[in-house]
């Protein structure tokens, strides 16, 4: 949550290059945003509240800024409250990632010593406790001493009017630094700085890092001097960029063809490793948040039926609450397309503190969730920059699917399966279906509610379906199992209510039809997602029959439609209100 964006080096055009960086990073929160540039031995600043869209910043040539584009945890969203925020010289600039979790004590202890507050936020208190500090001490101990006083996960980056020098420092939330000719770049990811280098280091958490001349990286903990290792990342500009399309969410909703066809022909190797780590644990458990917990859902199903081996699930953010049971021989296998989702982070500590082993299967190098796992997998789909998940979740099913495959030595023939699904993508996204879904929509999108069901793989897609559509269109959405219809939700259904029905070639064929038509004889409206036909669809999407990995094929018609529910109630697919593509606060 928050993007962070930083330059210092050679360019005057310090707050044009922020700016830029944070429109790269929006996605990451977009209530408010600011930039703050140094000119001479002075702090300039420009703020706003709302998206950045296509704006500019009216600050001074300088050749060192910062900024950050908000997602509001304490205080409203006002212009007060967003970053950058000054100390009380007014010489200190800082912007935040993270939540300080002592704030109010630190607060307290500040406005005694007559600092004066101008905002609601946590992060103001760092900047007045640097301030304090500085009087005392040089300017990165001060840095120093301040955060190590913070608790709580979080990330700083600090420009000060009188210094050359701007310095970060992180425990949790992500901070990476990208070099190029001595200029430096500091994003909250990588897609922030691709478009300048690919040289780049992530830092870690209890490190900072000083940059202007050089660069010097430091423990918070000691002071100690660290060695910094950049590392080439293999990303390039036209991955974090639109292309020829209005969204980024239909943009990586075609490239999920590739994405399969990717871990289809290259991931053999490092699945039947994986498989091997998998056969050699007791208990294994998937973990996940939102999407990736639904991936994680299938996989559930997947492995019990391929692999004839019971796998454990829960929503990462419960799995705090069910981990008595976890011993040494235990495997927590988390998905996390970003890598930094706090829900998974907290999990995984506390199973690794028990000596559990870790897999992260996640689309970022370099995230916290990498970093502390035993053992990675790579999702390999590209930057996502949409906020609502598509191409991350297909990899993570086209990676169940081989993995389950694996775990019977049987790789090659989740290769073809993967394959031929590819081709079903490719096919679903052909204009004329495209065409078929934009025409759904337009029947469908002043549906107050709706609901979707499936069983077996099928219900994970429900959930998946539901979740879709309501985050980018608003509108209600409710995914459930097909049996539990008549425990209750069948009461909701009245004349003209949609549902969406997956009523795939597999063992759930005649018990969804059943479902749907005791849907349809209360007054709702059945759009049918199947193979074939049926009397009782009122509205029909044919996603064909592929066995296992038809579960990857289903899902892109609802992906489109819930694109499409977005476009015609104008809301923003990419940027849903209240939302951000990173979750790193609880
Ligand atoms: C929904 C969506 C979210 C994420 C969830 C976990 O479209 O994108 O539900 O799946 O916030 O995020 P990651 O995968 O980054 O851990």
């Amino acid at each position: 949550m928050c993007g962070i964006f930083g330059y210092i080096g050679k360019q005057d055009t310090a707050a044009e290059l922020v700016l830029d960086g944070l429109k790269l990073l929006e996605y990451r929160g977009y209530d408010s945003w600011g930039v703050a540039v140094k000119v001479g031995k002075e702090i300039s600043i420009d703020k706003h509240v709302g998206k950045i869209g296509n704006a500019t910043v009216n600050l001074p040539k300088s050749n060192l800024g910062i900024g950050h584009t908000r997602w509001a945890t304490h205080g409203g969203v006002t212009r007060e409250n967003s970053h950058p925020h000054l100390d009380c010289t007014k010489k200190l600039a800082l912007i935040h990632n993270g939540i300080v979790e002592n704030y109010q004590i630190l607060k307290e202890e500040l406005l005694k010593k007559d600092h004066v507050f101008v905002s609601e936020t946590d992060t103001e208190v760092i900047v007045h406790l640097i301030e304090e500090n500085i009087k005392t001490n040089d300017f990165s101990t001060a840095v120093r001493i301040s955060f190590n006083r913070l608790d709580g996960l979080n990330a700083i980056v600090i420009a000060n009017a009188d210094s050359k020098e701007i310095i970060a420092a992180k425990n949790g939330s992500p901070l990476v630094v990208g070099e190029k000719d001595g200029d430096f770049y500091l994003a909250s990811d990588f897609s922030g700085i691709v478009k300048h280098t690919t040289s780049v280091l992530f830092l870690k958490d209890n490190e900072m890092v000083i940059l202007g001349d050089g660069i010097q990286l430091l423990s918070l903990s000691t002071g100690e001097k660290i060695v910094p290792e950049f590392e080439v990342i293999d990303w390039k500009v036209e991955d974090v960029d639109k292309g020829e399309h209005e969204h980024f969410m239909i943009k990586e909703i075609y490239d999920q063809a590739k994405v399969i066809t990717n871990i289809a022909n290259t991931y053999t190797e490092s699945i039947e490793e994986l498989a091997e780590v998998m056969r050699n644990a007791v208990g294994t458990f998937f973990i996940g948040a939102g999407t990736a917990f639904h991936a994680c859902l299938v996989g559930v199903y997947l492995f019990s039926k391929i692999a004839k081996k019971h796998i454990n699930t829960s929503v990462a953010s419960e799995f705090n609450y069910l981990e008595d049971f976890l011993t040494d021989k235990s495997l927590i296998m988390a998905f996390s397309q970003s890598g930094e989702t706090i829900d998974v982070i907290e999990p995984l500590s506390r199973a690794k503190e028990k000596g559990s082993k870790i897999v992260a299967i996640t689309n970022v190098l370099g995230s916290s969730i990498y970093r502390m796992a035993h053992h990675k997998l790579l999702l390999g789909a590209g930057p996502e920059k949409a906020v609502a998940s598509t191409k991350a979740y297909i990899a993570k099913l086209s990676i169940v699917i081989m993995l389950a495959y694996g775990i019977q030595k049987e790789t090659k023939k989740a290769k073809e399966l993967l394959l031929h699904a590819a081709k079903e993508v490719d096919r679903l996204l052909e204009k004329e279906q495209v065409d078929h879904i934009k025409k759904l929509s337009s029947i469908f999108k002043n549906a107050k509610n709706m609901y979707v069901i499936g069983r077996g793989v099928s219900y994970p897609s429900a959930l998946e379906a539901a979740l879709k559509i309501k985050e980018v269109s608003y509108i209600h959405t409710e995914g459930l199992a097909g049996g539990e219809l008549k425990h209750g939700t069948i009461a909701l259904i009245s004349k003209g209510t949609p549902c969406i029905v997956f009523a795939p070639n597999d063992e759930t064929y005649s018990a969804m039809i059943s479902n749907a038509t005791e849907i349809r004889s209360r007054g709702g409206v059945i759009i049918g997602v199947s193979h074939k036909n049926a009397e009782v669809f009122d509205h029909f999407i044919e996603v064909k029959d592929m066995g296992e990995a038809t579960v990857v094929a289903q899902i892109i018609p609802i992906q489109l439609f819930s694109y499409f529910l977005a476009i015609d109630n104008n809301c923003d697919p990419d940027k849903p209100r209240n939302l951000a593509k990173s979750v790193t606060v609880k």
